[in-house]
């Protein structure tokens, strides 16, 4: 199912988005104008990863400091040693979307 996270002038580069969508929690950022979509889960231990501070396409989790690049969810650090959901994201008609099924 196709669901819109936002409107292009929402989010301002640099700025992100947290959702709860079907009882997931995601995130949204837009860097440099392009929009990527993560889940707000770390892979280590379950910390809110978007919260982090994000410099270029690295998210770092605010809990134990593990970092994700948010193009693909790859691990970059430990403590994790798994990368984490990505979403990708479409922009259609100035809405932010992406697909997400309700299960
Ligand atoms: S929960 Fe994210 S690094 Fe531990």
């Amino acid at each position: 199912m196709r669901v819109t996270l936002a409107t292009t002038g929402e989010l301002a580069p640099g700025e992100r988005k947290l959702i709860g969508l079907y009882g997931r929690r995601i995130a949204l950022f837009n860097i440099a104008g392009k929009y990527y979509c993560i889940a707000d889960v770390c892979s280590h231990d379950g910390g809110p990863v978007a919260e982090g501070e994000c410099v270029g396409f690295e998210i770092e989790c605010p809990r134990h400091g593990a970092r994700f690049d948010v193009r693909d969810g790859e691990v970059l650090s430990f403590p994790a040693i798994r990368g984490i959901p990505v979403y990708p994201v479409s922009v259609v008609d100035e809405k932010v979307q992406i697909d997400m099924d309700e299960s």
